[in-house]
């Protein structure tokens, strides 16, 4: 037997972990080779592959990106459709394939599976929002990163009297935002889960200040949506997909702030630091058990499946309950996020100045 593998979508810490799994879990454990394919589908269609075995993807776990390079999924690709992805794959002697992806590279994973080739995805995100596991690889890097960034901007918004706002990823979901936003201590939180009204967000500003906390760090996800006409209209475009884009979130925040309360503000785009560098050891081990799992599964004979974390096992989901969904914050999580988007009573201990 051999096995494909491939990444696609957007990179994030840990890949090379799952690729490392996969191909040992393959090798040491089945003894099937393993042939990787170059920057996600475009690998495939372009005939673009190399072997891996377990000597050469020694040591790439603590590494960040993929080894193998990766690429979104195409109206392209799609309109090529599984035939021309599953001739090739024939051409090269893959009997199954592990995809390690988000949303799009799940999309054409079921497209295969339907077609008749046997393939099992692996769900990687630092967004969080792949429905169907506990967790994406990447979120926890992503978090850790955020968090990190919240925590520094604590200390320059105290010694300006500023209000820094945060954007952060989050297209759909608010996980990455309200995670660091809780853990780093943020006085505000905006997410996708709970269109915000901007006039509030302000308010809830002024009264902080009022009770002589002159900082405020607010986090916002990029696809963090105002209520309609509290906000100046704001319209990013639409992607490929003809969806709408998220880019200039923050930066409507930051200047709607400035310009209702006065206060000075700054506003920091997160961007793609989120995705990059070294994983964090959680990473690290929730791409060795999905990548362990999906090989186990292929071997088992399943196809059309999603490997993931439920609680402390790993399971093999149905890729139809999957596809096309998207795991929101939890309404508990939403909830959380409430006393930090309410004013309420501010602790005393609120500095004044001179
Ligand atoms: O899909 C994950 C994500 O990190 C989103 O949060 C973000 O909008 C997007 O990727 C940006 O990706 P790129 O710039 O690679 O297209």
């Amino acid at each position: 037997m051999k096995l494909g593998i491939l990444t696609g979508g957007g990179d994030c810490a840990g890949l090379n972990a799952a690729i490392r799994s996969v191909v040992r879990t393959a090798h040491l454990r089945f003894g099937t080779t393993v042939l990787g394919y170059e920057r996600g589908w475009n690998g495939v269609l372009e005939a673009n592959s190399t072997e891996l075995d377990p000597e050469n993807v020694r040591g790439v776990f603590t590494q960040g990106g993929t080894l193998l390079g990766s690429s979104r999924s195409t109206p392209k690709l799609i309109e090529a459709g599984a035939p021309a992805l599953i001739e090739q794959l024939h051409r090269d002697g893959v009997d199954a394939l592990v995809a390690i992806g988000g949303d799009g590279t799940l999309m054409t994973t079921g497209m295969l599976h339907n077609a008749g080739f046997p393939v099992v995805a692996v769900p990687k995100t630092i967004d969080n929002d792949v429905a169907g596991t506990d967790v994406s690889i990447g979120y926890d890097t992503a978090l850790a990163v955020a968090t990190d960034a919240v925590e520094r901007l604590h200390t320059t918004a105290a010694s300006h009297d500023r209000v820094m706002v945060l954007e952060v990823m989050g297209r759909h979901s608010g996980h990455l935002a309200a995670g660091a936003g809780i853990a780093g201590g943020a006085a505000i939180v905006l997410v996708p889960e709970r269109p915000f009204d901007a006039q509030a967000v302000a308010e809830q500003l002024s009264l902080r200040h009022h009770a002589g906390r002159y900082a405020s760090i607010v986090v916002v996800a990029e696809g963090a949506v105002p209520i309609p006409g509290t906000a100046p209209e704001h319209d990013p475009g639409v992607d490929i997909w003809g969806k709408r884009r998220t880019n200039g979130m923050g930066e409507l925040v930051g200047n709607l702030l400035a310009e209702v309360t006065g206060y000075e503000t700054r506003t920091t785009v997160l961007g793609h630091i989120q995705r990059g560098g070294s994983p964090t050891a959680t990473d690290r081990l929730v791409a060795s058990r999905l990548g362990a799992a999906a090989v186990d599964g292929l071997a088992e004979g399943l196809s059309g499946r999603l490997a993931a974390i439920h609680g402390e096992k790993t399971a093999l989901v149905p890729l139809d309950d999957v596809v096309g969904k998207t795991r929101l914050l939890p309404s508990e999580m939403v909830d959380l996020l409430d006393p930090l988007t309410t004013a309420g009573p501010v602790p005393a201990q609120g500095h004044t100045r001179p």
